[in-house]
C-alpha cells in the first residue's frame, strides 16, 4: 500500500488500537471502540511509535530505534489537510492537534461560509487547534475562536499562520465557555452560525467545571439568545455516551425557530480499506438559505 506522507490517513484499526500515518510517521494510538480484529495485520509491524495510556491517567509515547526516543525533527511538523496546513505535535496526552473525524465537517463549514461570505461572524466553541475556525475563514466569514487553553489558542493561531489565513478577521479568546457566552449576551452580540464540540468534562480558563450532562442545555439556550433562535447553521458534534446523533438533533430542533434542514449522522474516519471507524455523533442544522 502506498501512503501519502504529507497528510493524515487512518490505515487500520483493531484490538482497541488504531494505526495512523501522520505525515512521515506511522503511529499506533488507543481506540476504545476498536473491539474487532485488525483488517491488515502485516501493516502494523513497522510502526514508528506507539502511545500507551496509563491506568493512573495520562500516558507516554514509545519510539522505535536504539535510543528509544523520537527523532529530533519530530517535535513538530506540517501536514496538508487541503486547503489547510496543520501543525502536528505528539503531545504527552496522546493528542496530535487534529481530530480527523471532523474532515467532512471542515469541508461543509467552508462551503456554507462561502455562501454567506461577508454576512457576519461565526462562534466556534471548544475550538481546540482551530481547523473549524480556519474553515470558516477560508470560506469568507469572520470567526470568534474560543478555548480555555492558552496553549491550544496559540496552536490554532500558528495553524492560521501556516495556512495563510493570519490576515482574516478572527477574535482569539481564552476563556470559559459559559462565562464568555453570558458576557456576549450582555453586550447584545449576534452571530450568524455556531460550531461546537463539547467535551464530556472540561475546565475553563480559571478552573470552571464544564459537565456536558449538566451544562449543555444552558449553553444551547445562551447560543440561541446570540442569534434570536435563528442561526444560519449549527455544527454540533459530541463524543459522550448517550449523546447520539438523534439526541443532538432533538437538542437543536427543540430550540431553532427558523426553517431549515438537519444532517444527522455518526461521525467516522475512513480507513485505507474504505471501512469506517466510528468516532462520535454529528448533527448539522443549515437554514434554507444555504446548501451543505
Ligand atoms: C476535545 S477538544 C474539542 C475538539 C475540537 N473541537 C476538534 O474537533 O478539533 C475540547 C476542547 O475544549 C476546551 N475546553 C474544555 N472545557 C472548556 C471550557 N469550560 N471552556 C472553554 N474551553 C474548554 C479544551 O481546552 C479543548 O481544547
Amino acid at each position: 500500500m502506498s501512503t501519502n506522507k504529507n497528510t493524515y490517513q487512518l490505515i487500520d484499526s483493531g484490538n482497541f488500537k488504531k494505526l495512523e500515518q501522520v505525515g512521515p510517521y506511522k503511529v499506533i494510538r488507543p481506540s476504545p471502540v476498536a473491539a474487532w480484529p485488525p483488517t491488515q495485520p502485516s501493516l502494523w509491524k513497522d510502526a514508528d511509535g506507539e502511545y500507551h495510556r496509563s491506568d493512573k491517567g495520562g500516558g507516554n509515547w514509545s519510539w522505535r530505534g536504539s535510543s528509544g526516543s523520537r527523532p529530533d525533527s519530530e517535535d513538530e511538523f506540517l501536514i496538508q489537510i487541503p486547503p489547510l496546513t496543520v501543525k502536528i505535535r505528539f503531545t504527552p496526552f496522546g493528542h496530535l492537534g487534529i481530530f480527523p473525524e471532523q474532515l467532512s465537517n471542515w469541508d461543509r463549514i467552508r462551503n456554507v461560509s462561502s455562501q454567506l461570505a461577508g454576512q457576519g461572524e461565526v462562534l466556534n466553541l471548544f475550538a481546540y487547534s482551530g481547523l473549524s475556525t480556519l474553515s470558516v475563514l477560508a470560506g469568507g466569514l469572520d470567526a470568534c475562536h474560543l478555548d480555555s487553553s492558552k496553549g491550544m489558542v496559540e496552536w490554532a493561531r500558528e495553524n492560521a499562520q501556516v495556512s495563510g489565513l493570519a490576515d482574516k478577521k478572527v477574535r482569539w479568546i481564552i476563556e470559559d465557555v459559559l462565562k464568555f457566552l453570558n458576557r456576549e449576551i450582555r453586550r447584545e452580540k449576534k452571530y450568524i452560525g455556531f460550531i461546537l464540540d463539547p467535551p464530556t468534562f472540561g475546565r475553563g480558563a480559571s478552573g470552571e467545571v464544564f459537565k456536558i450532562e449538566k451544562d449543555l442545555p444552558e449553553m444551547m439556550d445562551l447560543l440561541m439568545q446570540l442569534c434570536n433562535n435563528k442561526p444560519e447553521f449549527v455544527f454540533l458534534t459530541c463524543h459522550s455516551t448517550g449523546f447520539s446523533p438523534l439526541a443532538l438533533r432533538r437538542i437543536l430542533e427543540g430550540r431553532i425557530k427558523t426553517p431549515g434542514n438537519y444532517l444527522t449522522e455518526e461521525l467516522s474516519i475512513s480507513e485505507s480499506t474504505g471501512r469506517l471507524h466510528p468516532a462520535g455523533s454529528n448533527c448539522v442544522f443549515y437554514s434554507n438559505r444555504v446548501k451543505l
